[in-house]
C-alpha cells in the first residue's frame, strides 16, 4: 500500500493547511550546517510536492543558530513559486530589517510561555520579550507583511516542570492583541497529551487564528493533533521526514513528520493538496544528505530502504 485506504471520520474539518518547518527547524538543529544549495533544492522539492506554505528559515543571530546563517544566501538564491507563501523567523528589529532587505513577505515571532525559556531562547525575561517584539510587528504590519506569533513551551518546559495553561493564555493573547493573524501553539518538548491539548484551545477560546506545533519526543504528536482538528483547529505545523527540534531546549526532538500526519488525515479524508509519494521522495532524498535515516514512521515504511518489509514487500 503506498497510500491508506480513505474512510471519513465524523467531527473533522474537511481540509488542513499543513503549515511546513522542515527547512527552519528541521534544519536549525542539525549538527552539521547544510549547503545552501541543498536548502533551496529541499524548499523547491517541498512546493513540487504540493506545500503552500514553507517555513524557509530564520533571520536570528547567525552566533545563537548558525545552521540557518545563510538566511540572506538562501532567500536570494531559491526559487519563490507564485501562491506559495515562504515565512521566516524573525525575533527583533534587526531579524526585522534583514528580512525586509530580501523581500520576505510573512515572518513569525517566537514567544516564551516560561521565564527559563524566554531567557535562553531571546536572551530575555517573560515581560521583556514583548518590548522585543511589539516594535517588530508593529514595523511589519505597516510594510504590509502577515506576522504569525509562536508560542513555545505551552504544555512545559524542562526547567520550569508543567507550564500552568493560564500562564499559555496570557502570553498567546498578547501576542495576538499585537496584530499576529495566527497563533502557533507550541509543544517544544513534545510532553503534551490529547486532554491537555484540549483543555488549552478551550481556554483560549476556540481554534479560531489557532495553529498546533508539536514535537514528537513522546510519541503524542499524532493523538494531539487529532485532538485539535477535533476541537475545529485547521492548520497543523508538520516538518518533512520528522527531522527537527530546538538548539536551546533540552529534549526538544523532532517535530510531527509531514508524512505520518498526511498518511492520517488522507486516511480520514482530508484534503491537505499534498502528494505523499513526492513527500517520500523528498524525505529519503534529505535523509542521504543528512546522512541518518528519516526518523518518520512512513518514511521508513515506504521509503527507498532495501531492508523494510512493508505490506507491499509482503505481497511481492
Ligand atoms: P542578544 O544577544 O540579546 O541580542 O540576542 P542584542 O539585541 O543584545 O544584540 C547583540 C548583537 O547581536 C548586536 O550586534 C545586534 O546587531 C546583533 P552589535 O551591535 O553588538 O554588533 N543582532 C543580530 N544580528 C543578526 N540578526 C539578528 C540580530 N539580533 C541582534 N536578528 C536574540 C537576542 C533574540 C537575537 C538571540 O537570542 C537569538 O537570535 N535567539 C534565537 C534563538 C533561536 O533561533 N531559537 C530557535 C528558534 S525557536 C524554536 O525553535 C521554537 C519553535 O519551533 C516553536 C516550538 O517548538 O515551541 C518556533
Ligand atoms: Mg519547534
Amino acid at each position: 500500500m503506498r497510500e491508506p485506504q480513505r474512510v471519513r471520520a465524523a467531527g473533522l474539518p474537511e481540509r488542513v493547511t499543513i503549515y511546513e518547518v522542515g527547512p527552519r527547524d528541521g534544519l536549525q538543529n542539525e549538527a552539521a550546517v547544510v549547503p545552501v544549495e541543498v536548502k533551496a533544492e529541499f524548499v523547491a522539492r517541498l512546493a513540487a510536492a504540493g506545500h503552500r506554505v514553507i517555513e524557509a528559515t530564520s533571520f536570528v543571530h547567525p552566533k545563537w543558530v548558525p545552521q540557518l546563517a545563510d538566511a540572506a544566501e538562501l532567500l536570494t538564491s531559491m526559487e519563490r513559486v507564485p501562491g506559495v507563501r515562504y515565512p521566516v523567523l524573525v525575533p527583533n528589529e534587526r531579524g526585522l530589517d534583514r528580512a525586509l532587505e530580501h523581500g520576505v513577505e510573512e515572518i513569525a515571532i517566537f514567544a516564551s510561555a516560561t521565564e527559563t525559556f524566554a531567557n535562553r531562547n531571546l536572551n530575555r525575561t517573560l515581560e521583556s520579550q514583548f518590548e522585543m517584539f511589539e516594535p517588530v510587528v508593529a514595523r511589519a504590519l505597516a510594510h504590509g507583511l502577515k506576522v504569525r506569533a509562536y508560542v513555545s513551551m505551552c504544555f512545559g518546559d524542562p526547567w520550569e516542570g508543567p507550564t500552568p495553561v493560564a500562564q499559555v493564555v496570557s502570553v498567546g493573547r498578547r501576542l495576538l492583541d499585537l496584530g499576529c493573524f495566527e497563533l502557533s501553539l507550541g509543544d517544544t518538548i513534545g510532553v503534551g497529551t490529547p486532554g491537555h491539548v484540549a483543555a488549552l484551545v478551550e481556554a483560549l477560546g476556540g481554534p479560531s487564528r489557532l495553529a498546533v506545533h508539536f514535537h514528537d519526543t513522546y510519541g503524542q504528536a499524532l493523538a494531539n493533533t487529532l485532538t485539535a482538528l477535533r476541537a475545529g483547529v485547521t492548520v497543523v505545523d508538520a516538518s518533512t521526514g520528522g527531522i527537527g527540534g530546538c538548539p536551546y531546549a533540552e529534549s526538544a526532538t523532532g517535530n510531527l513528520a509531514t508524512e505520518d500526519l498526511v498518511w492520517m488525515l488522507h486516511g480520514l479524508g482530508v484534503e491537505t493538496g499534498l502528494d505523499l509519494s513526492s513527500l517520500v521522495e523528498t524525505s529519503t532524498w534529505l535523509a542521504a544528505r543528512l546522512g541518518r535515516p528519516s526518523p518518520s514512521r512512513v518514511v521508513q515504511a515506504l521509503g527507498e530502504n532495501p531492508s523494510r518489509t512493508t505490506a507491499e514487500n509482503v505481497e511481492e
